[in-house]
């Protein structure tokens, strides 16, 4: 079947995974990856698609309604993934207004002019798709009532033998959004957005609430793919507070597949939680990347613990995440593929090979190639 969909956010982390995913997959679909290319987005993460004839690069700011309008009409889209936003909690926290901008007011002039295409069409919002990726982070925070961990209610791939949970309660669906940073209060607010255009005008839309994502292509400011290179280069590894908050990390193209069986499978109007049933503290995960690219490099074993250094903690750090996707397993058999020391030796492997990657971002260097490369075509 022919689709047009479009994609945002496409040049980021995930959606570049996403972006991969369906131009692989899907010859017969007319992809087009919408991107502002903020600091956050690299064409270089796309290289191997972007010369395939079912891809097409737009530079567009989501909140440019009347260009998104006209690119709805112009492309005849039926499908929307949104995942544009700015994702960064600790930039948030310096600067809330970019978030508000970017991920409310933008979210809203998509789900606004993709109203206004789609109704004026004979057949309105038959066929049609408004899927918004969001986070966990909208359900706040979980207790840590269980600090050494308890043996987890679930197992999935993805949790290694002996693997911990550090709480006894877990994000749910149903559970009720309570969101603590200025990045999550937006996304919630986002989300309240899609969730109103499908009550109030009946838009068939899905919004999804994942876990932390890794992998390959994550900008270095987020804790995996700084600290993989701190590491590397000898360098400081800043750990907020006392680096005992939980995350539940999941492999980024586990994301992407989940995200294709929701796009294409999923009920419209209902929420899906994604997950790792994968729980980790940050020191331990911290350890785990010091040993892991200790051994790669040929380093002594433990050799760059000492670059640990505790500094002041996050404001309003939320103290753990876990998410119960069991709801997408049984619903729609979705489950993580990759076990995690497995995902995260293949990550460290990934950055580690793509120095080029990582130092064209360090130095600047990606933004003014592609800011360039764009303007000539
Ligand atoms: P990212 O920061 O790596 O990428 C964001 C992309 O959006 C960039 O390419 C950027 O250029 C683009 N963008 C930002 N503002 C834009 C605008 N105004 N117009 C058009 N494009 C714009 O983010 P990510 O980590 O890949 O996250 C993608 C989505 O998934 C976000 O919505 C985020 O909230 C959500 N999410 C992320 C995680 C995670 O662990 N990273 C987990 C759950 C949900
Ligand atoms: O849970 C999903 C969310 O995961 C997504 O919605 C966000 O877009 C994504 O950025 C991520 O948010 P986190 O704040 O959990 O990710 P980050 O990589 O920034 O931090 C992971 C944990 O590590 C968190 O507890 C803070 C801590 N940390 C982070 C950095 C960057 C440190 O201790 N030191 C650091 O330098």
């Amino acid at each position: 079947m022919k689709r047009n969909i479009v994609i945002t956010g496409g040049a980021g982390f995930i959606g570049s995974h996403v972006v991969r995913l369906f131009v692989n997959k899907y010859p017969g679909y007319n992809i087009i990856n919408l991107d502002k290319l903020t600091y956050a987005g690299n064409l270089a993460n796309l290289k191997d698609v972007e010369d395939k004839p079912n891809y097409k690069f737009v530079k567009m700011d989501i909140c440019d309604f009347d260009a998104f309008f006209k690119l709805m009409q112009d492309e005849k889209v039926d499908g929307i993934i949104h995942l544009a936003a700015e994702s960064h909690v600790d930039r948030s926290i310096k600067d809330p207004f970019t978030f508000a901008k970017t991920n409310v007011m933008g979210t809203l002039a998509l789900l606004q002019a993709a109203k206004l295409y789609w109704e004026s069409l004979p057949e309105k919002y038959e066929g049609k798709r408004f899927y918004h990726i969001s986070t966990d982070e909208v359900y706040g925070a979980l207790s840590m009532n269980h600090p050494e961990g308890i043996e987890p209610p679930f197992k999935t791939v993805a949790s290694s033998e002996g693997h911990k949970a550090y709480g006894d309660d877990f994000f749910y669906e149903t559970t009720k959004y309570n969101p603590h940073s200025p990045y999550s209060a937006s996304k919630a607010s986002s989300d309240h957005f899609v969730r109103a255009y499908h009550d109030t005008y009946g838009m068939p839309t899905i919004v999804t609430n994942c876990s932390n994502n890794y992998g390959p292509y994550q900008f270095p400011e987020k804790l995996i793919p700084l600290f993989i290179n701190n590491i590397r280069n000898r360098k400081p590894l800043p750990v907020y507070g006392k680096g005992e908050n939980v995350r539940d990390w999941l492999y980024v193209e586990d994301h992407a597949r989940a995200i294709d069986v929701i796009f294409h499978e999923g009920k419209v109007a209902e929420t899906y939680n994604i997950g790792g049933f994968n729980e980790w503290k940050n020191i331990d995960l911290i350890k785990v990347m010091i040993k892991t690219v200790d051994k790669i490099l040929g380093n002594p074993e433990d050799h760059s613990l000492d670059l640990i250094t505790y500094v002041t903690d996050r404001l309003g750090h939320d103290a753990r995440y876990a998410i119960d996707s069991t709801k997408l397993q049984k619903d729609l058999g979705w489950e993580p593929s990759l076990q995690f020391e497995e995902g995260i030796e293949k990550t460290v492997r990934w950055y580690l090979d793509n120095q080029e990657w990582m130092d064209s971002i360090t130095s600047g260097e990606y933004e003014k190639y592609y800011a360039d490369m764009y303007k000539e075509r």
